[in-house]
């Protein structure tokens, strides 16, 4: 039995500042933030949007009435929670309108939440073949303003339908992973922005995809020639190249060539948006079979997933016979089309909002918002929900 992505959604912010204007603001060389770390625009999250509602507008568009009813899972990977209690999956399943006949759970390790949903749905699938899995990578990547971590700052969430005979992308059994306890970013619970060691982070990175990399080719005996294209953990498009530097000389020649073509599609996407932490590879993902024309059924797709602290892992999938038809592509052309720029002012004002800790209650002004579901205020310390299709 096949398993794997039958579906996958996309939700990002409608505002978005552009990198030139935020590298004149911090005084910095422009190419700097486009050629060295590679980002062309960063998602803006308004106050009317939180790691939920993101995720649960990438699901929106995605799941049926009949997934609602034989969905018996979700798995909400984040880093950017908004109760220590309560998972964010549960917020989703009810927003969505999913059967109760579920179980709900929020994973955390770092940006590499949803590739452990995604694992944990596959064994799940594999006792179970007549039920779906929802799996959400959802977060609001924050480092501060005038931070060397600020232009890698995001916003976005991803949706992922996990199933039997998948349309989209069949997950390969062999599987190699890594976990070893470092410290190169973090978030104590008191804090709403992250603590990173960048350059150490960046080492890291590297070091832990040249361990999976190597285990997986023990555990497979394939080689870089027989994957087509691998897509990365993007904390920003630089990122992921310079772990692909250190393996390509493995390929032969025309490979080599595919391999960078494929990176290069497989980052269109994310640099548009910015770290969006959990769902980035899957938003890498997402970027290569949206946007490469050429890619064919049967190609082997690698996938390297980093959550710092940290947990590598690196896997594969085969595209499945026409999973063109199975995207959304134009979909998601019209979320980036009707997104709306906005100054660094602007930016900085919405980044220092913040919603009331006190317990009093705020009703929060969702008509700026196209969102179909937003964060529409709190009150006695309960988020308050509005989904405006169902309102
Ligand atoms: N033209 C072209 N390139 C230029 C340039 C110019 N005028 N000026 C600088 N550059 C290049 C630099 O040479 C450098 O490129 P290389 O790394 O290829 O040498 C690049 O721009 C960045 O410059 P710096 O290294 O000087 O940048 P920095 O130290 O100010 O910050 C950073 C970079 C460390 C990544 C920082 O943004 C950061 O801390 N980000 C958050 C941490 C992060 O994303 N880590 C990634 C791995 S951890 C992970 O993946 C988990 C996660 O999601 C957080």
């Amino acid at each position: 039995m096949k398993i794997g992505i039958d579906k996958i959604g996309f939700y990002t912010p409608h505002l978005y500042v552009d990198m030139n204007e935020l590298a004149n603001a911090r005084g910095v060389e422009p190419e700097k933030f486009t050629v060295g770390i590679g980002q062309s625009q960063m998602a803006v999250t308004p106050i009317t949007q939180d790691a939920v509602s993101l995720a649960a507008n990438a699901a929106l568009h995605i799941i049926d009435e009949e997934d609602k009813e034989k969905i018996d899972l979700v798995i909400f990977g984040t880093e950017s929670g908004i109760d220590h209690s309560k998972s964010a999956a549960v917020y989703v399943h009810h927003l969505l309108g999913i059967n109760p006949q579920a179980r709900c759970i929020e994973a955390k390790q770092a940006c590499y939440g949803a590739t452990a949903a995604i694992q944990l749905a596959k064994g799940h699938i594999a006792l179970h073949p007549e039920s779906k899995v929802l799996v959400l990578g959802a977060d609001i990547a924050r480092y501060g303003l005038n931070t060397p971590g600020e232009s890698t700052q995001g916003a976005g969430a991803v949706a992922l339908l996990i199933s039997a005979e998948p349309r989209i992308l069949a997950l390969e059994e062999k599987s190699a992973y890594f976990t070893a306890d470092i410290m190169d970013f973090w978030r104590p619970i008191y804090s709403d922005i992250a603590f990173v060691d960048g350059k150490f982070s960046n080492e890291q990175y590297i070091w832990f995809f040249n361990k999976v990399w190597e285990q997986y080719q023990e555990k497979t005996d394939l080689t870089l020639n027989d994957i087509n294209a691998i897509c990365y953990h993007l904390p920003y498009t630089k990122m992921g190249l310079k772990a692909l530097r250190t393996i390509i000389e493995q390929a032969s020649e025309e490979q080599k060539e595919q391999l960078l073509s494929n990176y290069q599609i497989s980052t269109a996407y994310n640099r548009n948006v910015g770290n969006i932490y959990t769902g980035a590879l899957y938003l890498s993902l997402l970027s290569l079979l949206e946007q490469n024309k050429d890619l064919k059924d049967g190609s082997r797709i690698g996938l390297y997933s980093y959550g710092s602290g940290a947990v590598g892992e690196f896997f594969t999938g085969i595209l499945q016979p026409n999973f063109k038809e199975h995207l959304n592509k134009e979909q998601h052309t019209s979320l980036f089309a009707s997104r709306k720029q906005i100054s660094i002012e602007a930016y900085e004002e919405i980044f220092e909002e913040e919603l009331p800790t006190d317990g009093s209650t705020t009703e929060l002004d969702i008509t700026q918002d196209p969102a179909p579901i937003c964060l529409a205020g709190i009150s006695d310390n309960m988020r308050q929900y509005v989904n405006k299709l169902t309102k």
